[in-house]
């Protein structure tokens, strides 16, 4: 199988005056052709780290070690333009909090042909049909061409940006929670909307979230993330179905049931690990009810294409 997307022992620091916050740690990471891989963890564990890092956005303050390789070729440390050149075109972003990423006076036609304009030479009248047409797919009306984004509702404004990440073709659309505050019927809808895009597309997505129960309908394959550490990955049923690591095994029992009376949530119990200590042995430890003699002194196994469950209790179970 094609690889689109491959990440390799990807570790991310931040400087800052104060500290170094340790983000991401041994990442690896992949997406094959026309896969839909969901990438979960709760707030802060490093999610939108790992995709602006692939992009190289977000970089003045950061130390990268690890590789990152696109349709074969390495991306990390290539010039400049040449990644201006892969974000616009070979890899659309959806970044996160995008419906509010739109210049909100400018019409919808003028942001996509800034887009169109900067990637190839087309007439305006090959601008104009390539835009219809791509909003068209997400559902928004052709007479909107000409509306500003100020005139659009937030689920409208995310189906836009879903469409100006796509214009080009790209191989890969990197979507960055991009259902977030969108009330729940909204939400599905933009998830099957994403789906039916990329199928027609056949293009790659990987789609991040820290919501298990709205991505993963639309996931061939998961990766969970735990303070910045991929601790688990498998197919969408494996991992819905016969979860492992306890932190996923928690995430899938708070999960909250869709449309229906209200619920009491238990979310997982203690506080998130910080980006600033250095963690010799399992981050999740802390705050694991299942916890083994050998946790205490032996990190688990990074989660690598052969290793899918970070965690002691995988080796127990064989
Ligand atoms: N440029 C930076 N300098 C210092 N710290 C940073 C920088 N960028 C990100 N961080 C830190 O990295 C950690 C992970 O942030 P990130 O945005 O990747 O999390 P996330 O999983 O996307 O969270 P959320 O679900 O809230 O979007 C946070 O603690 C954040 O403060
Ligand atoms: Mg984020």
């Amino acid at each position: 199988m094609m690889s689109i997307l491959d990440v390799k022992g990807l570790t991310v620091d931040f400087s800052t005056n104060e500290a170094v916050h340790h983000v991401l740690k041994n990442v690896d990471f992949n997406i094959d052709k026309g896969e839909i891989v969901g990438l979960i963890g709760e707030s802060g564990s490093g999610k939108s780290t790992l995709a602006m890092t692939v992009l190289d956005i977000n970089s003045q303050n950061r130390q990268m070690s690890g590789n990152i390789s696109f349709m074969g070729e390495r991306i990390d440390n290539i010039k400049k333009e040449k990644m201006r050149h892969l974000r616009g075109k070979r890899i659309g972003f959806v970044p996160q909090s995008s419906m509010n990423a739109l210049n909100p006076l400018v019409k919808i036609k003028s942001q996509f042909f800034e887009t169109i304009k900067a990637h190839t030479n087309m007439s305006m009248e090959e601008m104009l049909s390539l835009t219809e047409k791509s909003l068209e797919m997400v559902g928004i009306d052709l007479s909107r061409t000409n509306s500003r984004p100020y005139e659009f509702s937030g689920g409208q404004r995310q189906r836009i940006m879903i469409a100006l990440s796509m214009i080009l073709s790209p191989e890969l659309i990197i979507a960055d929670e991009p259902t977030t505050a969108l009330d729940a019927t909204v939400q599905l809808k933009i998830i099957e909307l994403l789906k039916n895009v990329v199928q027609q597309k056949h293009t790659s997505l990987l789609i991040i979230s820290h919501d298990l129960h709205t991505i993963s309908r639309i996931c061939d394959r998961i990766y969970i993330m735990y303070a910045g550490r991929i601790v688990e990955t498998g197919t969408r049923d494996e991992i819905l179905d016969n979860p492992v690591h306890p932190y996923t095994q928690k995430l899938l029992a708070s999960r909250l049931p869709l449309m229906c009376e209200p619920v009491r949530v238990t979310g997982i119990s203690g506080t998130p690990p910080s980006t600033l200590k250095k963690y010799e042995v399992c981050e999740f430890m802390e705050r694991c009810d299942r916890v083994l003699e050998i946790c205490r002194t032996i990190r688990p196994p990074e989660c690598t294409s052969s290793v899918k469950v970070a965690c002691h209790l995988e080796s127990q179970l064989e």
